[in-house]
C-alpha cells in the first residue's frame, strides 16, 4: 500500500543500517508494481552509485526500467546557491563592491546552517519536479531532526538571509548595499517577510523588489514542501533499525521527533536480522541476544507496523542483489 498509494517516501536511521539499501530495494519493487520512480540520496558519499554499481551523480540517471536515480550533492549546493545570492548583490553595487561581497560569501559558506538551508532548498525543488514527473519519489535519508526544524519553520530561511544582510550591515563599506536593500516606507526590517500573502514588495524601488521577490518565493516554496511532507494521504516515512542496543535506543529518539514534527512515520523496517538457518555455536549466542532486542523493538514500538528483513550472507551490491532485497521487502508485507 505504501509503495502504490503514498507519492513521497523518506527512510531515515541510524548510520550504517541500511537505508541506502533499503531505499533501493523499495525503488525496484514499486517498478514491479507498475510505478516510475525517482531514487534521491543526499549522502555526500554516493553511496546510490555503490549500491547499484555504476557513477549516478547529481544528474537524473537511468537506473532500470522506470527507475531515475539522482545524488544532491551538498557542496554544489551551497556553491550554486551562494553564486545566486552574490549575482544578485553585485547587480545592485558598484564593482568596487565585488571582493567585499565574495569574502562576505566565502564567510557565509562555512556558517552553521548555510549547507543544510541550502540543501533543504534544493529537496523542496526536487520534492516538486519528481511529483510532476514520477509516481513516486524515495529519499534516501529523511532529512535530520535539524533539517526538519528549518522546514517546520519557513522563516528560518528568511532569517538566515537577513542575518546575511544584517552581516553587510557591519561592514561599513557594504552601508551603500544595504541602503538598497532594505525596504522602505516603514517595514520591521528584522522580519520582511512575517506574512507571505502580503504585498510585500509593493511600493518598493526595482532592486528591492528583485530582491525580495526571491526571498518570497523561496519561502512559498518551503511551506509547500511543509504541507506535502506532512500530509499523510501523500508522504509517509519509514525508519530503518537492525536489532542492537544502540540502533534502538536512537530509533526510539527520532520516532519521538518526527511525531513531535507531524510527520506521518508509517513503519521500521527491521534489517540484518540473523537467519533461522545460520548455525554454529558463535551464532546461537548472537541469537540469543537478537532475540532480546528483537523483544524490546516489539514493545517500544508495537504500534508501528514493522517489516523484517534477514542478514545476507554477502553485501548487497547491483541490480540483482538489490532485486533479492525487494523480494525479500515484498515478502515482509511491503
Ligand atoms: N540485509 C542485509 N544483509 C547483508 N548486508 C546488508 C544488508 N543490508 C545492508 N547490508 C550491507 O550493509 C552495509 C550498509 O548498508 P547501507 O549502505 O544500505 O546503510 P546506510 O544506512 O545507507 O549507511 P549510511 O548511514 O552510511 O548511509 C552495506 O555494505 C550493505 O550492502
Ligand atoms: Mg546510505
Amino acid at each position: 500500500m505504501l509503495l502504490t498509494e503514498k507519492r513521497l517516501l523518506l527512510i531515515g536511521g541510524k548510520g550504517g543500517v541500511g537505508k541506502t539499501t533499503i531505499s533501493s530495494a523499495l525503488a525496484l519493487l514499486a517498478t514491479h508494481r507498475g510505478k516510475s520512480v525517482l531514487l534521491v540520496s543526499t549522502d555526500p558519499a554516493h553511496s546510490l552509485s555503490d549500491a547499484f554499481n555504476r557513477a549516478i551523480g547529481d544528474k537524473i540517471t537511468r537506473l532500470a526500467p522506470n527507475l531515475d536515480g539522482l545524488e544532491l550533492d551538498p557542496d554544489r549546493q551551497i556553491a550554486e546557491h551562494l553564486a545566486n545570492v552574490s549575482a544578485q548583490l553585485k547587480r545592485f553595487t558598484r564593482p568596487e563592491m565585488y571582493n567585499e561581497i565574495e569574502r562576505q560569501m566565502r564567510l557565509t559558506r562555512h556558517s552553521p546552517g548555510a549547507q543544510e538551508a541550502a540543501m533543504l532548498e534544493r529537496m523542496a525543488n526536487v520534492i516538486e519536479l519528481g511529483l510532476r514527473d514520477y509516481d513516486l519519489v524515495i529519499f534516501d535519508t529523511a532529512p535530520t531532526g535539524h533539517t526538519l526544524r528549518l522546514l517546520s519553520l519557513p522563516e528560518a530561511m528568511a532569517a538566515w538571509t537577513q542575518g546575511l544582510l544584517n552581516a553587510n550591515k557591519r561592514s561599513e563599506k557594504l552601508g551603500e548595499v544595504l541602503s538598497h536593500l532594505t525596504p522602505k516606507g516603514g517595514r520591521d526590517v528584522s522580519n520582511p517577510l512575517a506574512d507571505p500573502s502580503e504585498h510585500a514588495t509593493a511600493g518598493m524601488d526595482e532592486r528591492n523588489k528583485a530582491i525580495t521577490d526571491t526571498l518570497l518565493a523561496r519561502q512559498r516554496l518551503l511551506q509547500r514542501t511543509r504541507e506535502i511532507l506532512t500530509d499523510a494521504s501523500q508522504t509517509a516515512l519509514l525508519f530503518v533499525l537492525t536489532p542492537e542496543k544502540l540502533p534502538i535506543l536512537e530509533t526510539g529518539r527520532a520516532v519521538q521527533s518526527l511525531l513531535q514534527e507531524k510527520l506521518p512515520l508509517a513503519g521500521l523496517v527491521v534489517n540484518r536480522i540473523l537467519p533461522d538457518s545460520a548455525d554454529g555455536q558463535f551464532l546461537v549466542a548472537r541469537r540469543s541476544q537478537e532475540k532480546i532486542h528483537l523483544a524490546q523493538i516489539k514493545q517500544d514500538f508495537g504500534h508501528l507496523p514493522r517489516y523484517k528483513v534477514p542478514l545476507q550472507t554477502t553485501d548487497i551490491q547491483g541490480l540483482s542483489a538489490l532485486q533479492h532485497i525487494a523480494n525479500l521487502l515484498q515478502q515482509a508485507g511491503l
